[in-house]
């Protein structure tokens, strides 16, 4: 890439929805216990989409985006771009993207969708980054926005899936930047699709025509709700992270002490704390949030990211790396030195 600029993250925003389910809750609509999730997950609540809500992907995406918009001190008007990720689209086709530059009121600016999963904003960071770098953009609104809610399997029969995921979008906007010893110092993305099925909703899909489900659906066939192998992910996940945090570190010429913040994909606070230790860093180097929200996938680095700042908890000159890996499967990193 001949790299004309730089980009920084100039507004961060996040929605969450008010209806919080706790694990005592989900225990009495399947076999777990708040004990169980908490030592396997560190997740103590999460947010859902209430029953009766019209919300979903793209209007939470809104919601997020406005306040990012907001903070950037932009119109809706100067953005060039938008990047949508997420594995929970309000529809099968158009992507979300598009619903949310009709629902904002934004002109005919490019929008496209990332299908990337729990990696999907380091992936569509990575796509606003090439286009600013290159000069062909200015302002890239990136989202992240999933509902899961509608989908889990809140049975005991989907438990080990269910009690991990929340709903919730984060938003940033991510603009020109004329120093390149700042901003996004680099992106760094890897994917290895022999693990596609390990971590999966098969249906509906055109390998599983929606007819088919009206016609013969039968809510015990596994393929309709998420798949987890837990355990393989949960054994390449430690890996993936380690070696793309890696990566952005040897790029950068950096050790793991020059990290100020790393925040981790919120897949599980044990595959967080693990990398904790693999590289040695303080409790104030790591920003966690899962316990409040759940694995919210491509929503939660924008939304942990968002509530980091707004904690006074990253600040100009920091060195943050955001880390990724997920469905797929896909990982990365990206290293911003903060504006
Ligand atoms: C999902 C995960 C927490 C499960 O933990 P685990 O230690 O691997 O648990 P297992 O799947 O081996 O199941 C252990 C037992 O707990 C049971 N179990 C599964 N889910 C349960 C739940 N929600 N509540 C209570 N028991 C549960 C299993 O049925 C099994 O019972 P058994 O021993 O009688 O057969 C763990 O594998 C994990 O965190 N994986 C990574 C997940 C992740 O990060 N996903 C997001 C990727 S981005």
């Amino acid at each position: 890439m001949i790299k004309k600029y730089s980009s920084k993250i100039s507004g961060l925003g996040k929605y969450l929805p008010e209806n919080k389910v706790t694990n005592d809750h989900l225990s009495t609509l399947m076999d777990t216990s708040h004990d169980w999730i908490v030592e396997r997950t560190g997740i103590e609540e999460r947010r859902f989409i209430a029953k009766d809500s019209t919300e979903g992907t793209a209007s939470m995406g809104v919601k997020a985006a406005q306040q990012a918009i907001d903070r950037a001190g932009i119109s809706k008007d100067d953005i060039d771009l938008i990047v949508f990720a997420t594995l929970s689209p309000d529809y099968y086709f158009p992507g979300s993207g598009v619903l949310v530059q009709d629902l904002m009121g934004i002109g005919t600016c490019p929008a496209l969708d990332v299908r990337n999963q729990c990696s999907g904003f380091i992936y569509a960071l990575s796509v606003a980054n090439q286009y600013i770098c290159t000069g062909t953009y200015k302002n890239v609104l990136v989202i992240g926005s999933e509902h899961h809610s509608g989908g889990l399997d809140l049975t005991t029969r989907g438990r080990t899936v269910s009690v991990i995921f929340g709903d919730g979008a984060g938003a940033a906007v991510v603009s020109r930047h004329e120093n390149p010893e700042e901003g996004v110092l680099s992106t760094h993305l890897h994917s290895e699709g022999k693990h596609a099925k390990e971590l999966s909703l098969i249906g509906p899909s055109t390998k599983k025509w929606v007819h088919e489900v009206f016609e013969n659906y039968d809510p015990n066939d596994p393929d309709y709700h998420p798949y987890m192998n837990g355990q393989l992910v949960f054994k390449n996940a430690v890996v993936r992270f380690s070696e793309v945090i890696g990566e952005a570190l040897t790029k950068n010429n950096l050790k793991p002490s020059d990290i100020d913040m790393l925040i981790p994909h919120q897949a599980n606070l044990r595959i967080a704390q693990f990398v904790q230790k693999k590289f040695g860093l303080q409790d104030d180097q790591v920003y966690n949030n899962i316990m409040r929200y759940g694995n919210t996938t491509a929503a939660s680095i924008p939304i942990a990211t968002c509530e980091a700042w707004e904690e006074g908890k990253i600040n100009s000159g920091d060195h943050v790396m955001l880390a990724a890996f997920g469905s797929g499967f896909t990982w990365g990193s990206s290293l911003i030195k903060w504006v």
